[in-house]
């Protein structure tokens, strides 16, 4: 099963020990839910504006790519996207601050990926059951293949009025897999490469891509499953911090609202301990190279 560890940090851009470095390397790896209960996100006063549903347009959450600049998905105007940018900036540099002290091992391999702002109510939302994140599973982005990089984020629950966010952890990694990858078709030739040249997938989907998004689609439709596989429910209260990996850690966000996260990209190499990462225990599962 999944657990969460808390580290006593309160600080984003601080020194932190070298036993806490290795405790939250070590739990991270092996697929627990690194939390903060005393690391608060702070919000300016002005930026208070932006604490309103209506800030995201159609979608569940603001976009951000740092290095471009370009904000998706808001539909709010030309001050207050000024606004959001500058949050959202201040937020990826604080759980970048974060993460260079905490895990400085991974600093020479993390790439940043997308800021995002969460802005709408979890449990108002209506999806397709395989958007739908109130159902556990992995992470896995049928546009997005990773091959040989792990999925790490960094939330944290800037929640106004002290509403927790809610979330289900599910069994282990291998469990999932054991479970799920005894279904699981090999990718059909062409396809793959067909999906590329589409401009459908950014880059190759690898194998361990297929399998990652047969796993993230077979959670997600199994309806038995989501109630009575083992589970836990956690509650990440206002002004906390929480780090995992979840592309290994099974996840489900039930309720909340206002978050702010941050994803890296990391490569399985990078790791101190590459035999935990998904694509590793897949490998040895179906006895083949995944990439
Ligand atoms: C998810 O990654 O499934 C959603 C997490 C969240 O928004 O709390
Ligand atoms: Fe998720």
């Amino acid at each position: 099963m999944t657990n969460v560890v808390s580290l006593p940090i309160a600080i984003w851009d601080h020194p932190c020990s070298a036993a806490d470095q290795q405790h939250a390397l070590d739990a991270l790896e092996h697929g627990s839910v690194l939390f903060f209960p005393q690391l608060r996100f702070s919000m300016e006063e002005l930026e208070g504006r932006l604490l309103s549903p209506t800030i995201a347009a159609k979608s569940k959450n603001v976009s951000l790519d740092c290095s471009s600049g370009t904000l998706r998905g808001s539909s709010a105007d030309e001050a207050e996207l000024r606004l959001l940018r500058t949050m959202m900036q201040r937020f990826a540099a604080s759980s970048g601050a974060l993460l260079s002290h905490l895990l400085p091992r991974y600093k020479a391999g993390l790439v940043q990926g997308r800021t995002s702002f969460r802005p709408v109510e979890i449990a108002k939302r209506s999806t397709s059951w395989r958007k739908d994140d109130t159902r556990l599973h992995v992470d896995s982005f049928p546009s997005s293949p990773v091959r040989d990089k792990r999925i790490l984020r960094v939330f944290s629950n800037v929640n106004p009025h002290g509403q927790s966010r809610t979330w289900r952890l599910g069994e282990s990694f291998e469990s999932v897999a054991r479970r799920y990858l005894p279904s699981a078709r090999r990718p059909v030739w062409g396809v793959r490469q067909l999906l590329r040249l589409l401009g459908i997938t950014k880059g190759r989907r690898s194998a361990y891509d297929h399998f990652m998004l047969h796993m993230h689609d077979r959670m997600k439709a199994d309806l038995d499953y989501q109630s009575k596989v083992d589970q836990i429910v956690f509650e990440f209260h206002a002004g906390s911090t929480w780090i995992a990996f979840t592309d290994q850690v099974s996840h489900a966000a039930m309720r909340g609202q206002y978050a702010l996260e941050q994803t890296y990209y990391l490569p399985v190499t990078c790791m101190l301990d590459p035999s935990q990462a998904p694509l590793r225990i897949l490998q040895r599962l179906a006895g083949r190279e995944l990439i």
